[in-house]
């Protein structure tokens, strides 16, 4: 089958979401299809919890914005977006505040604004801790009302169609029916978010397994910055659910073991509100000093909100205080909450330059799936769903711009037949020895020692190893189920194999990278390394590995210095 549009746009997030009323603003004539793999209300944006930030009020600015992030990157962000990025971002607040966002009040009506890790202004918008989830929902209720944005639900892209150096369209599998479906297009958004399943402790939802990343790497788009993976301070001891860092930013406190609050030791300025490479470092030597609290699952660190009072858990953090009771049996109220460090989001992504702009002509990405950089090795909380607003409005923007200048030109049949051949003759219920679950914990168990918060050399080359071997293993994984229907079992093992490469990227990257920046530590390079690092990595697929290159950082107005907190 074989439908088309002007813009097609993979991901029906926050960033696909505002991509979508974008594009459709600009002009009616536009066919825009929203691509979701689940529906749109279900996508993994609704997670995020604590914020947006964006300068709203005297006494905060745009340079304080822009220096609160460039330190955070440790220096790998690109000032000329970081800058932009900033500006825009209160706009993007307003504008969501006319359509309807319940963005939570002063006493006074103004859009309230807390304290998140890293900044020198509370500057973080929100709407109780269901930021995202409010966010979705205003920007979904939005594509309503526009005709031209034609919704695809449960769909899943299996491959990008380039022609000529240019995007010509995606090839989706509709979940329902298994049917194969062509999407002929002039541009191509991609906004289908990070790759945190990469990991086995991890906030991330199911569904956010890196596609539109793998996918684009092997059609030869870069991967740029692939070895920064963010580690959030506080995932719910066992499940990994996320427990914002609002609660921080409401004057919570981590304590370890004996009571103590140890970020006085490692951050004494900023304590418990660092950036979260940080606070995250700091809790892990907590816990591997022995100074951990012991439980089934392991030591973990008590975020304590007892003193907050009732009224106050009721009003900022009900998401959590339900969500603890739920999943850890402990009251909020009364008791610390049981949290560890966690895989929470994917700072490298598809090389794009600051207008989505990735190097293959009507290709676009935005949002996680992104490397924009305005994050470099270390984002700072409530920056990504500022960022989803702002460069999901320029993606659509700049697709719509391109695609009222463009002709559509038609795929070949034979690429259409290709892809069918692959999926249904050579992948479709194949028989062999290996379980894509099995593969799939395994993998996980590699990213969580290896690629984790403290690395070494040896440890990632060992982890290295052992990705390449699951790699190996992966040829001869069996699909248990041959029919088209709803075939979870295929998506799984698709997933799995984009996985795959993604992870010998992160790994082939934090290897090379000798030096300690952000997110990325090294106990053998502990030191930041700006003389021969101070750059961004891209990673190209090859069928022989990932072949590394590097280009440099933008800087405009800040000098890296040396960080303290
Ligand atoms: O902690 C949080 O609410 C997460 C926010 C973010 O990742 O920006």
């Amino acid at each position: 089958m074989r439908v088309h549009h002007d813009i097609v746009i993979v991901g029906g997030g926050l960033a696909g979401l505002r991509a979508a009323i974008a594009a459709a603003e600009k002009s009616k004539k536009l066919s825009i299809a929203l691509i979701s793999k689940t529906y749109p209300i279900r996508c993994h944006s609704v997670c995020a919890e604590g914020g947006t930030a964006a300068v709203l009020r005297e006494g905060d600015s745009f340079d304080l914005h822009a220096w609160d992030t460039v330190k955070g990157a440790d220096f790998l962000a690109d000032q000329d977006a970081v800058e932009f990025f900033v500006r825009e971002s209160p706009k993007e607040i307003l504008r969501l505040d006319n359509w309807g966002c319940p963005w939570s009040r002063t006493e006074d009506g103004r859009i309230a604004q807390r304290a998140f890790g890293g900044q020198s202004f509370n500057r973080t918008v929100f709407a109780a801790d269901r930021t995202g989830f409010h966010e979705v929902h205003t920007l979904y209720e939005r594509t309503l009302m526009y005709p031209n944005i034609v919704r695809y639900d449960e769909y899943f892209m299996t491959n990008l169609v380039i022609e000529d150096g240019a995007a010509r369209g995606i090839i989706a599998i509709e979940l329902k029916s298994g049917d194969l479906v062509l999407f002929e297009a002039k541009a191509v958004i991609l906004a289908t978010g990070g790759a945190g399943r990469l990991f086995g402790f991890t906030t991330y939802s199911h569904q956010v397994t890196g596609d539109g990343m793998a996918i684009a790497y092997r059609c030869r788009v870069p991967l740029k910055d692939m070895e920064f993976f963010q580690f959030h301070p506080t995932g719910l001891v066992p499940s990994g659910i996320l427990m914002t860092e609002a609660c921080r930013g409401e004057g919570g406190y981590l304590r370890n073991k004996d009571g103590e609050r140890f970020m006085e030791r490692y951050a004494p300025e900023r304590m418990e509100l660092a950036p979260r490479d940080v606070v995250a470092r700091s809790m892990w030597r907590e816990i591997i000093e022995g100074r951990g609290i012991e439980s089934e699952y392991g030591p973990y660190i008590a975020l304590d909100l007892t003193h907050l009072g009732e009224e106050k858990i009721e009003e900022r953090l009900p998401l959590i205080r339900e969500a603890a009771k739920k999943f850890a049996g402990i009251d909020p109220v009364e008791e610390p909450i049981p949290v560890r460090p966690v895989a929470h989001y994917t700072m490298g992504g598809v090389h794009t330059n600051m207008w989505c702009e990735t190097p293959v002509k009507g290709l676009y990405a935005t949002g996680e799936v992104a490397c924009i950089s305005i994050h470099g090795a270390n984002r700072l909380g409530s920056n990504s769903t500022a960022e989803c607003l702002v460069f999901g409005r320029v993606a659509g923007e700049k697709a719509a711009e391109y695609a009222l200048s463009t002709e559509l030109r038609h795929v070949d049949d034979d690429i259409y037949r290709e892809e069918e051949k692959r999926i249904f003759d050579e992948f479709l219920g194949r028989s062999g020895d290996e379980s894509p679950y099995q593969i799939k914990k395994e993998l996980n168990e590699v990213m969580d020692s290896s690629f984790w918060i403290f690395r070494d050399g040896n440890g990632m080359k060992e982890g290295f190893k052992k990705i390449l071997e699951l790699k190996e293993r992966y040829r001869n994984v069996e699909i248990a189920d041959n029919t088209r229907k709803f075939n979870t079992d295929m998506i799984y093992a698709f997933e799995v194999g984009f996985m795959l490469d993604l992870a010998e990227a992160v790994a082939a990257g934090a290897i090379a990278r000798t030096e300690s920046r952000g997110a990325h530590y090294r106990l053998d390079y502990p030191e930041r390394d700006d003389e021969n690092w101070l750059k961004h990595t891209l990673a190209y697929y090859t069928p022989d590995g990932p072949k590394l290159e590097y280009i440099p950082v933008t800087i405009t107005k800040w000098q890296p210095v040396e960080r303290k907190y």
